[in-house]
Order: structure tokens, then C-alpha cells, then sequence
């Protein structure tokens, strides 16, 4: 077991990791950061997307060992003084159903109105690409990325 520290959601965390540990699975379970979801644990459906060092990141695809030092945020600590206005449009329009996918998408969407704050459908299709979503044909979340653009 190795001692990480970490910027956790602007807390100062530490944890004791096993060299070979994910880490998504560090972050639900020794750090109770429940919302970046574990789907397919190969880099393709973008549940586990969180933000290291301010860029998304798949988290299934780093080891926990390697962020020793690093600060990490997840839709946890994006809301920490209340909800985004992208998570509120999110809601007002129904964006999700079984919410699975919500904090992934979450996380792409802020990253993309971060450094394009009127992207074009087909940008916000970009940029969500890599984030699957099994329930709604995306257009409710896309409806909702596309409100906070217009407001
Ligand atoms: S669980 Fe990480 S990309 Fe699917
Ligand atoms: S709302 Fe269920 S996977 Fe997207």
C-alpha cells in the first residue's frame, strides 16, 4: 500500500492505494465520490469522466497512484455552492432519465462551455461523443447543453 494525497473537490484527501488500483474504484469506494459511475471500465462510455487537473479524464483508465499530488474535481465539487446553471438546465429539460450517464455528461459539457461558451450543436455533439447514453437518443441532453448556451 502507497499513501497518496490529493485535491479532492478542494479538499485536501489522502488514501492508501494498492499499486494496481483504478481510480474510479479508489474514488466510490475509499473516498466515497459516488457520481463518476463504473459502465464499461474500458474507456468507452464516458460514466466515469471526472476532471484531473482540470481536464476530463476517464477515470477507469488511471491507476489511483498515479494522481499522488494532483487535484481532481467530479460533479461533486462543481456544485459545491449549488447547482451549475448547466445542471439546472439539465433538469429543467429533462435531460435524463436513469441519470447514469448525467455526471459524465456533465463533466464533457462543462468542459466544452469552458473554452467555447456558444458552441454549435455539432460542437456539443463533439463533444460528448465519448459519452454514451443508453436511455433518452440524446436530444433531451442536448436541448438542455443548448439552453444554458442560449441563456
Ligand atoms: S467506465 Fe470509464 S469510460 Fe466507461
Ligand atoms: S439517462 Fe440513462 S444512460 Fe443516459
Amino acid at each position: 500500500m502507497k499513501k497518496i494525497s490529493i485535491k479532492l473537490n478542494g479538499e485536501s484527501r489522502y488514501v492508501y492505494v494498492e499499486p494496481n488500483e483504478v481510480l474510479l474504484d479508489v474514488l466510490r469506494e475509499k473516498l466515497g465520490v459516488k457520481s463518476p459511475k463504473s459502465g464499461c471500465e474500458r474507456g468507452d462510455c464516458g460514466a466515469c469522466a471526472i476532471f484531473l487537473n482540470g481536464k476530463s479524464v476517464k477515470s477507469c483508465l488511471i491507476l489511483a497512484i498515479e494522481v499522488d499530488g494532483q487535484e481532481i474535481t467530479s460533479i461533486e465539487g462543481l456544485s459545491n455552492d449549488g447547482l451549475t446553471p448547466l445542471q439546472e438546465s439539465f433538469i429543467e429539460h429533462n435531460s435524463f432519465q436513469c441519470g447514469f450517464c448525467a455526471p459524465g455528461m456533465t463533466i464533457a459539457a462543462t468542459e466544452l462551455l469552458r473554452s467555447n461558451h456558444t458552441p454549435t450543436r455539432d460542437e456539443i455533439k463533439e463533444a460528448i461523443a465519448g459519452n454514451l447514453c443508453r436511455c433518452t437518443g440524446y436530444d433531451s441532453i442536448l436541448e438542455g447543453i443548448e439552453a444554458v448556451v442560449k441563456k
